[in-house]
């Protein structure tokens, strides 16, 4: 093993900072502070499961997500070791996967998708009262589930639906919670899963399975992701199982909308600390939309609300880290790598490395106006290489037309003033995040 594989040997360097176990989301930033800039990779040792390499470099970070060859995406949380949706799917299946789903997420097809976003929106703030509370997290979830099901697979969902996913994957992240080292440590989940994750998963995938049957009804099934699956279905040279279509269909239902309800309920709490950005989006969207919808040729001129969600997406990023696995020994940064070694990219930790963000902790939107381009390879949140996120475009344009819409309409407080995060499959809110929200009798002036 060559010497540029550090194990950190513990209190003496680590000095103050939490216990892995404690605090993930603490310790790997120290880890990047303390030894970023010095070793591009850092082993670790936990007491109890298999070591694993945290890659420190962001270059480095880029060269592994870009390498498929070399790096494979383990499978990582019960969810995904159970299902084959493209996220967790590996070599020929993931190619096919990804060539038959790609056309979903292009060119015209975000353009509905935006449109179907703004209705969303717009049916989501009528519904709220002219001054009232509410559980800002669910909401968002609900929204963005239904923008998902709309888009994708053509069909609304009502609320009982929506909340029963919405409760179903906070029991899921519960499951993986105890120890966040579940999330890096496969050895520690072998126990298998638990009879309440058994009984969340079955929640979500009777939701799919129901819009998967809804689809096979339909003699002329609309033209959405679903019915592309079942067209793979056909075509021999693909050969997609039913469950795999299942799996699919679970894993957007999943994946697409909790992240980004996420995403947007962070930037509501970072903009109710910082009332005057939250006044400037508000005034932006005026200007912009001057009270009506948002439409696809709106998105570029929401500037503001661009870089607040790219702020967002930099402190909280709803995704905390991304792993890949060492196929065959190989070498990296001059480091000889074992097969099945674990490489752990922290990008919480990443996103707040001082050596490359000026003043890191503070929530700054503009320093994305211009001088970025040095901490582009820092910045991750929705992956690199060719596993990038297939519905990156969905969730900004979700993120900014919500922001925008909403603030033009209504003022949005999150009553926390500090929010308690848990790094489990997503960085989820502790404890649901409520909001006062307040009507505006006139639109915010720039
Ligand atoms: C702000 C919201 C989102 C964030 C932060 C996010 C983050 C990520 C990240 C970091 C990855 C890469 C994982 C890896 O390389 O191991 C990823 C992959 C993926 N995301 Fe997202 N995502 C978001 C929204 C969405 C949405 C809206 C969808 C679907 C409509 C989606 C579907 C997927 C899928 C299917 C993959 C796997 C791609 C592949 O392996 O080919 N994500 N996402």
């Amino acid at each position: 093993m060559s010497d540029r594989v550090h194990t950190p040997p513990g209190p003496p360097v680590v000095g103050n900072v939490p216990k892995l176990t404690d605090d993930p989301l603490r310790f790997f930033v120290a880890l990047q502070e303390a030894y970023g800039g010095r070793y591009p990779l850092v082993r670790l040792d936990p007491p109890v499961g298999q070591s694993f390499v945290v890659v420190l470099d962001a270059e480095l970070v880029h060269e592994i997500l870009g390498d498929r060859d070399r790096f494979a995406r383990p499978a990582l949380g019960p969810q995904e070791r159970r299902r084959q949706g493209l996220l967790s799917s590996d070599g020929v299946l993931w190619e096919q996967q990804r060539s038959v789903l790609q056309p979903e997420f292009v060119g015209g097809k975000l353009a509905e998708y935006a449109d179907i976003t703004a209705d969303t929106v717009s049916e989501t703030i009528d519904g709220w009262p002219a001054e009232g509370r509410l559980d800002l997290h669910e909401e968002l979830s609900t929204l963005t589930m239904r923008v998902i099901t709309r888009s994708l697979f053509s069909r609304d969902t009502d609320p009982e639906q929506a909340r029963a996913v919405h409760e179903a994957l906070g029991q899921l992240s519960d499951e993986v919670e105890p120890s966040a080292t579940d999330v890096l440590l496969p050895d520690a989940l072998q126990s298998g899963p638990s009879e309440t994750f058994e009984e969340a998963d079955a929640v979500i995938e009777g939701v799919a399975s129901e819009f998967v049957e809804w689809h096979r009804d339909q003699s002329d099934p609309p033209a959405d992701m679903i019915t592309a699956l079942m067209d793979a279905q056909a075509d021999p040279d693909v050969a997609l199982s039913e469950n795999e279509l299942v799996d699919e269909a679970v894993l957007f239902l999943t994946g697409g909308q909790e992240t980004t309800a996420l995403t947007i309920t962070y930037a509501f709490y970072w903009l109710s600390k910082h009332p005057a950005m939250r006044d400037r989006v508000a005034a932006e969207a005026a200007a912009v939309l001057d009270g009506g919808e948002p439409t696809w040729a709106d998105l570029s001129d929401l500037t503001y609300t661009e870089r607040v969600v790219r702020e967002t997406l930099r402190l909280t990023p709803a995704v905390w880290n991304v792993t890949r696995e060492v196929r065959q020994p190989t070498t990296l940064a001059g480091t000889e790598l074992d097969a099945e070694d674990l490489l752990f990219m922290s990008t919480y930790a990443h996103h707040r490395d001082s050596r490359v963000w000026a003043d890191p902790l503070a929530f700054r939107p503009d320093r994305w106006d211009g001088e970025v381009s040095r901490s582009e390879d820092a910045y991750f949140p929705f992956g690199s290489g060719p596993r990038i996120c297939i519905g990156q475009q969905i969730a900004l344009t979700e993120a900014q037309f919500t922001l925008a819409h909403v603030l033009q309409h209504y003022d949005v407080t999150v009553e926390a003033d500090e929010l308690a995060l848990q790094p489990s499959v997503t960085l989820r809110p502790t404890e649901p995040v409520h909001a006062t929200v307040t009507e505006r009798s006139a639109p915010v002036s720039e």
